[in-house]
């Protein structure tokens, strides 16, 4: 095996976290994934192109995000919980961190045209941003379900220049979108694959979450500069996929002092089979080319997942996730819909800030935890809600 590099993450060198991730892909892409895989070792310590990235990160995304200490809803909680604000990114979440790294990546692998798969919109909105800042062609699919309910996210992306095909297979969500991507892929072998998670063969699961480890060599610092000390006591992320959280979680997972709390989508109940709380309803399986959780029956066929929101909406988890649940290290929390609209319109209320519907996820989490007046808590507040005022004005007179 080669020695590629030392490891941040609990992954070898053929990208198994444990008994999970590998690459489980069709004969045809095998050399694509070996070509990406090149480039991404090759590149990922060269300091041109970490300047590059770190330049845009910058002057461009506007980082580093605020690490904002919620009074108020610190008040509530009778302890300190400090917010992430990768809201406040430009194109409103997480996601452009990915996608400027495998843009850069795709680059310098002489690659014109980019494919991109979405759920939310996030992810296909902030690759459009992306092609359209260095000039390169967009194809993005995204499920009919979300093109309907994520409507100002895909005009974002007409605007930008990219091309949106909705996919009409499934029950028309992220996975039936994946599916989709894939097989431009593996049609057109020259294109470059932006996937929008840690999710996917390897090394797009260690690719990815080491392009949003940017988030907790942040707080690192911002807690540093803030209170005198690093380490938080717990650190809370949603997980759809689980990119967020891996970017949230990246510097801490050495660190048994620092508990880290992963929020499924509970759907209407784990209980239900209106659910995409993967980790507490999956089994082991083989999902877009990792071994992984997956939703599925016994015989193998992917259930649909529901969740009211169209980011967590997916019955696989990145790999890395599976294994941290597996061992222990992350505990994992069931949010349903109900709890993450309560905890969408409180932070509102309380703080003036509309969080994504994925993001009011983690913090529904915090009503299922006891927390320590003196604990340092980080909510990652992955994205705004901008692109959820619909649904949430649905609901306005409930909550
Ligand atoms: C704001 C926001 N948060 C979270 C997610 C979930 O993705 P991941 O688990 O990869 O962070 C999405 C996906 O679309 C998103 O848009």
């Amino acid at each position: 095996m080669n020695n590629y590099h030392h490891h941040t993450l609990p992954v070898n060198d053929a990208g198994y976290y444990g008994r999970f991730g590998g690459a489980y892909i069709p004969e045809i892409l095998h050399h694509n994934v070996e070509m990406l895989t090149e480039a991404y070792y090759r590149y990922i310590d060269d300091p041109q192109f970490n300047q590059q990235f770190n330049d845009l990160m910058r002057d461009y995304v506007g980082r580093p995000s605020p690490l904002y200490r919620a009074g108020r809803l610190s008040e509530l909680y009778n302890t300190n919980i400090y917010l992430k604000r990768e809201d406040l990114n430009h194109t409103g979440a997480h996601k452009i961190n990915n996608a400027i790294g495998s843009v850069l990546l795709a680059m310098r692998m002489g690659k014109k045209r980019i494919i991109a798969e979405t759920g939310a919109g996030q992810h296909g909105v902030a690759t459009a941003t992306v092609c359209a800042l260095m000039g390169l062609e967009c194809v993005v699919y995204m499920g009919a379900t979300d093109v309907a309910r994520q409507q100002p996210n895909v005009e974002r992306m007409k605007m930008l220049g990219a091309t949106v095909i909705p996919v009409e297979s499934g029950n028309m969500t992220l996975k039936d979108a994946t599916n989709e991507a894939i097989r431009d892929w593996c049609c057109n072998p020259d294109s470059f694959y932006v996937i929008g998670s840690t999710v996917g063969p390897h090394p797009y699961p260690e690719m990815v979450a080491r392009f949003q480890s940017i988030i907790s060599e942040e707080i690192k610092s911002q807690l540093k500069s803030h209170i005198g000390r690093e380490n938080p006591d717990y650190v809370i992320a949603c997980v759809g996929g689980g990119s967020n959280a891996a970017g949230a979680f990246y510097h801490f997972i050495d660190n048994p002092d620092v508990k880290l709390v992963a929020a499924e989508a509970a759907g209407l109940g784990v209980d239900t089979d209106k659910t995409a709380a993967t980790i507490q309803a999956g089994t082991e399986g083989i999902i877009h080319g990792a071994r992984t959780l997956v939703m599925q029956t016994p015989d193998g066929q992917i259930i649909e997942p529901y969740s009211i929101s169209a980011g967590l909406d997916y019955p696989g988890i990145g790999p890395l996730h599976a294994y941290l649940a597996s061992t222990g290290r992350t505990k994992v929390l069931p949010v349903t819909d109900d709890e993450a609209l309560r905890a969408a319109f409180r932070l509102t209320r309380i703080e003036g800030i509309i969080p994504a519907l994925e993001s009011a996820h983690a913090l529904g989490a915090l009503d299922k935890m006891d927390f320590k007046p003196d604990d340092i808590v980080v909510v990652n507040l992955s994205g705004r809600g901008d692109k959820d005022m619909h649904t949430y004005m649905a609901y306005k007179d409930k909550y």
